[in-house]
């Protein structure tokens, strides 16, 4: 039989901001998937949670992101944040989502991203330091790594990256509904900064080989909506990255029979990337607004209300997964939705793989490796919508 989480209770109405959610959402997730599939939860939103149900919302003309944005918009109120980011590709329908997914598309095919790779294996080589003995693997390497190649792909300037990381760290915040007073205040002047930041940077540039020259150079482009878009990519571009490193190495951590195998077989590497990806996703959920009214199992979800498509339940559902619950770097097929599914499918998912990939293969031949913090004490982020740790030291055997 499917070996599923316990939970405590039954969910009477979920809240993914609830702290226990944040913590640990695999229990609520469960309940969800074998009681309520679709779910009418916290302030009246539906979450669904089963695979095909999730792949089928996402992919779904019926559901926009209009709503989602004007949500947000209210919620931050008036200011930099909303005037830039409600251009971003992320919070556009069509037929602005296409032009804008299409100006940067390019730059992320499976062709231009495999020419980064020598890029990112020396990244890896030198924050991956084997005589180290103890690193902070998000900090010291994952924020690092992912910066530092979509900051290659931009043409940003390398020596800023500390710079990028806390701007990021005070704008991400503010993209999530559950967002509150002070985060908003610190976020609209972080975006301050960091529009401030990029405006100067694009006085300067016309043309250009990286991705922030084609964009300075299109005139169908406004330049609000250039900054948007690299806002955009700093942010999808890294923090999903990061936190999806972090993910990986505690599912590892916490299966050590699992990472023996890997550090055995490194063959076995892209396969438990795929299984990282499924058993703790980096993000959990993507928003939509009805348009018109759908039916889902057996539910009529309304025009004009909002749906979470939770990806972190979907991952786990076991009528898609056996032993959903088990970490398991063999599995085959695992196809995760990790990265959206349909039209808005993630731009940089090959860039992303490749970094997982390159990392792991790294971190998994420190010898003796195990976490050098108290697992109770890790501290998450705060989101309804992204899920890492802020800080994930371990500690190895160093070889010099
Ligand atoms: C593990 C890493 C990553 C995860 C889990 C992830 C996840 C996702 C998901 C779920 C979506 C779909 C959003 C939706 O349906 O509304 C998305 C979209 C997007 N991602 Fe990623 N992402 C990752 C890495 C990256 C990277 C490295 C980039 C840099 C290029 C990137 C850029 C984007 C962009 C631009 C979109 C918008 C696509 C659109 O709306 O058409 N992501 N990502």
């Amino acid at each position: 039989m499917t070996q599923l989480a316990g939970h405590p209770g039954p969910v009477v109405c979920f809240d993914p901001s609830a702290p226990e959610v944040q913590r640990d959402p695999y229990p609520s997730y469960h309940w969800l998937l074998r009681h309520d599939p679709v779910h009418r939860g916290v302030n009246g939103i539906w979450f669904v949670s089963r695979y095909d149900d999730v792949r089928a919302v996402l992919g779904e003309d019926r559901l926009v992101r209009q709503g989602i944005r004007d949500f947000w918009s209210q919620l931050v109120g008036p200011g930099p944040l909303s005037g830039i980011l409600s251009r971003t590709v992320l919070f556009q329908d069509e037929p602005d989502h296409t032009r804008l997914r299409s100006l940067v598309a390019p730059a992320f095919s499976p062709r231009e991203v495999r020419a980064l790779v020598p890029k990112i294996d020396r990244l890896v080589d030198e924050l991956v330091d084997p005589s180290a003995e103890r690193l902070d693997v998000v900090n010291d390497v994952a924020y690092p790594l992912a910066l530092g190649v979509i900051s290659a792909v931009l043409g940003l300037p390398a020596k800023d990256r500390d710079l990028f990381r806390a701007w990021s760290l005070r704008i991400g915040p503010t993209l999530d509904l559950a967002a509150g007073p002070a985060e908003i205040a610190d976020g609209q002047e972080a975006m301050t900064e960091l529009t401030d930041y990029l405006t100067d940077l694009i006085r300067t540039r016309r043309g250009g080989d990286d991705l922030l020259g084609v964009l300075c150079a299109d005139s169908a482009v406004s330049r609000e909506e250039v900054i948007a878009m690299v806002v955009t990519l700093i942010f999808a571009g890294h923090e999903t990255v990061t936190n999806q490193i972090g993910n990986g190495v505690l599912a590892l951590a916490r299966h050590p029979a699992q990472l023996s195998l890997v550090r055995a077989l490194p063959d076995l590497v892209p396969g438990a990337v795929e299984e990282m990806l499924r058993f703790d996703s980096s993000v959990q959920s993507n928003s939509r607004q009805l348009v018109e009214d759908i039916e889902l199992q057996g539910k009529t979800l309304r025009s004009g209300e909002l749906v979470v498509a939770l990806m972190g339940a979907a991952n786990r559902d076991p009528l898609r997964f056996t032993d959903p619950d088990r970490f398991d770097v063999t599995r085959s097929g695992v196809h995760p939705l990790s990265f959206g599914s349909g039209m808005r499918h993630c731009v940089g998912a090959v860039l992303a793989r490749l970094e997982l990939a390159a990392v792991f293969r790294a971190l998994v031949r420190l010898p003796g490796w195990r976490l050098a913090a108290d697992p109770d004490d890790l501290q998450y982020q705060r989101s309804t919508m992204f899920r890492g740790v802020l800080s994930l030291p371990i500690a190895f055997s160093a070889q010099t």
